[in-house]
């Protein structure tokens, strides 16, 4: 015979799988939480680490200064030999997209900060998106998410032997040193090339897959200035120069897919891979129109790298993970102290 609703046996053994499952539930909550692990790196942490105790409220952690824009993707169809992705399909694809300035301060000099990044979301009718957030940098600075925390350390520490000590323990950052420390400055945020670093994993029509990493190159030739002279420029020159640049014409970047030669390193961004890998032109971004930064379409937009669309898939490349749930964190903050964020004056135009 069946046990009754009121069998002390189903009873006990209903209460019995109720109490693993809460007690299952609470031992994640608290992994994940980080609390069984206080020295575990945890998005709360990484994203802390920008502006140690005095972070610009309302405003993303990272890349603090920008201006949003709009514009298409030129997708030219040779994409699609390698990625079964809409968005490699010949055709125009709407884009949305942010130039800004690598700093958790929105209000720094754009002379005094070399990192230089692009957010890009292109969307596809099929109701995918796909969002990427690129430097100019040529290599990434560190390795390793755990890496880019010691780092940050090390250059929030008023001691000067802290980034030297940094320096010292990771050789890998040496890379990306030497083009911080001696590349050419531009005078516009339309002069620069904007670079994925992270691998990702193509999936073609055929199941075939393939490691990747991407790149835009600039139309517009680079005008060498001295950090000197932009700064003598004003504060705030590049937003001002995207924007009658752009009202004078529209600015374009070809978009390059770089695919790896097996046994090339996927894992770790401060390797460039070789120069003569296999380089796939895909299309042109083309930036149309410069859309206001306070309240503009860019406002609530994470561009999470690992918002991808069918036929792009994440690598073994630690970092899009960690990016992943670092701007998540940053997100959340920002957008509940919108009430601190700068909003468009009445009637001003971008
Ligand atoms: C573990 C490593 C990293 C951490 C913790 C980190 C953290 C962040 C955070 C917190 C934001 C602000 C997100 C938001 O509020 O919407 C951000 C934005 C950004 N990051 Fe990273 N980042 C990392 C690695 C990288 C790498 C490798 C690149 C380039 C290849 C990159 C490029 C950018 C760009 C371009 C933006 C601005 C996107 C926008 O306009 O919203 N980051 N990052």
């Amino acid at each position: 015979m069946p046990d009754s609703p009121s069998s002390p046996r189903l009873t006990f053994g209903a209460a019995a799988i109720i109490a693993v499952v809460v007690a299952g539930s609470a031992g994640a909550f608290a992994y994940t939480a980080g609390w069984l692990s206080p020295q575990r790196l945890t998005p709360p942490k990484l994203v802390d680490a920008f502006a140690p105790g005095d972070p610009a409220l309302g405003h993303r952690r990272n890349h603090a200064k920008g201006i949003c824009f709009t514009g298409t993707f030129e997708s030219n169809g040779k994409g699609a030999e390698l990625s079964r992705a809409q968005v490699f399909q010949l055709g125009q694809y709407a884009v949305l997209g942010r130039f800004n300035l690598g700093t958790p301060n929105p209000q720094a000099p754009d002379g005094t900060v070399r990192v230089r990044g692009m957010g890009l979301q292109i969307a596809t009718p099929n109701g995918e998106v796909w969002r990427t957030a690129m430097i100019n940098a040529p290599v990434f600075a560190v390795a390793t998410p755990e890496a880019f925390y010691q780092l940050l350390q090390a250059v929030g520490d008023k001691d000067a032997e802290a980034m030297k000590s940094f320096v010292a323990a990771h050789p890998e950052f040496a890379s990306f040193g030497a083009w911080a420390g001696g590349g050419a400055w531009t005078a516009s945020y339309a002069e620069e090339p904007y670079n994925g670093l992270n691998a990702f994993t193509f999936i073609d029509a055929s199941g075939t897959e393939r490691a990747v990493r991407w790149s835009l190159v600039p139309a517009a030739p680079a005008v060498a200035i001295t950090q000197a002279e932009l700064e003598k420029r004003g504060p705030d020159y590049l937003e001002k120069e995207i924007t009658e640049r752009v009202r004078q014409a529209p600015q374009r970047w070809t978009m390059n897919v770089v695919v790896a030669n097996p046994g090339d390193v996927t894992a770790d961004p401060t390797k460039a891979w070789p120069a003569d890998r296999r380089k796939v032109e895909v299309g042109t971004l083309v930036v149309q129109k410069i859309e206001a930064e306070a309240d503009g379409p860019c406002r609530d937009v994470n561009f999470d790298p690992t918002v991808l669309p069918t036929g792009i898939r994440v690598s073994d490349d630690p970092f899009p993970a960690a990016r992943s749930a670092a701007y998540a964190r940053s997100y959340d903050l920002r957008t509940g102290e919108s009430r601190y964020y700068p909003r468009t004056p009445a009637g001003a135009k971008p």
